[in-house]
């Protein structure tokens, strides 16, 4: 594929590639967003377990580390939401992807200060309700996709053709999209760009620990889940972890106890500890910077 490879989406971000690099939490920190852009994607800081002040330096990181337009993806669900929000507007940043939450909170907001904004959906009726809430596009993600996932289990190759039909802003297909195959695949279904999770956690920029990335490279065919359906869908890696939620989910436990036992702040624990065990980390890099 030559750059620039024109399609609504690449000219929504003015980049070469219609090629967005997931927000995806403790992964996606400045590093990699500036490289994805640096490279002609769009690249996007994942904010969700951030404090607000780690936000603002990883802003600030991504804007000295490249001139290429670069976005932040604000899961709607976290506490701090309200302070993330201030900070994307004082650090004038230009693309704002939302996800986890109802559409209409903040799109206003944000397209009034300028900020282009696409919210992430799993069926056709949230893809409506972005659409109707103003984002200027959606991107639909697929039952394939890591992280945290639709309940209705709809396939990126069910799912694609289905809201490019039911709306008129321009689709961003995710789920199951690791290269230019799944993209091809992708854009023969009518979507006009991708976004890429997984395969970006593995890569050198991704601040994930080493042991994750080799997990997420070596994990077989069928060495993944949808668990949590009851409490908030996400797809799992069959470990120790999912073993113990799916024996609790087996014997109907009550949600309260399936929330205690994820504990609070998880991702950030999982952050240290993975940082924790690798002697050779200095402590400034407790947090993915
Ligand atoms: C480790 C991990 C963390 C994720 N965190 C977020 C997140 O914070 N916000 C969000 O909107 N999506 C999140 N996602 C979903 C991705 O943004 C993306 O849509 C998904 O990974 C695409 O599917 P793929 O992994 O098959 O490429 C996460 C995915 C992974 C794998």
């Amino acid at each position: 594929m030559q750059p620039p490879y024109k399609t609504r989406v690449s000219e929504l971000f003015n980049i070469d590639y219609p090629i967005i690099q997931a927000g995806m939490i403790w992964c996606s920190g400045w590093r990699l967003a500036s490289a994805v852009s640096n490279a002609g994607g769009l690249g996007l800081i994942g904010s969700g377990s951030m404090y607000p002040d780690v936000l603002r330096q990883h802003i600030q990181k991504c804007k000295a580390a490249t001139d290429k337009p670069f976005g932040v993806n604000i899961p709607l669900l976290y506490p701090s939401i309200e302070e993330h929000m201030q900070i994307i507007l004082e650090e004038g940043v230009q693309v704002v992807f939302t996800s986890a939450g109802n559409p209409k909170t903040w799109t206003k907001q944000l397209k009034d200060a300028g900020i282009k904004v696409v919210h992430v959906t799993a069926s056709t009726t949230f893809a409506k309700k972005a659409e109707d809430a103003g984002c200027d596009a959606i991107v639909a993600e697929g039952f394939e996709a890591g992280g945290h996932n639709g309940r209705e289990e709809t396939t990126t190759m069910v799912l694609i053709p289905m809201v490019a039909d039911a709306v008129k802003i321009p689709v961003i297909a995710a789920g199951g999209i690791a290269n230019g195959r799944g993209m091809m695949a992708a854009l023969a279904l009518g979507a006009e760009g991708v976004q890429v999770g997984s395969r970006f956690v593995a890569t050198p920029e991704s601040s994930a620990h080493d042991n994750f990335k080799n997990v997420v490279i070596n994990t077989p065919e069928g060495g993944t889940m949808l668990s949590m359906k009851q409490l908030v869908p996400v797809r799992l890696v069959k470990n120790k972890f999912f073993t113990e939620i799916d024996e609790m989910e087996k014997r109907g436990a009550p949600i309260e106890e399936i929330f205690n036992h994820l504990g609070r702040a998880r991702a950030k624990k999982e952050c240290l500890r993975a940082t924790l065990t690798r002697a050779n980390w200095s402590l400034a890099r407790l947090l993915p910077m």
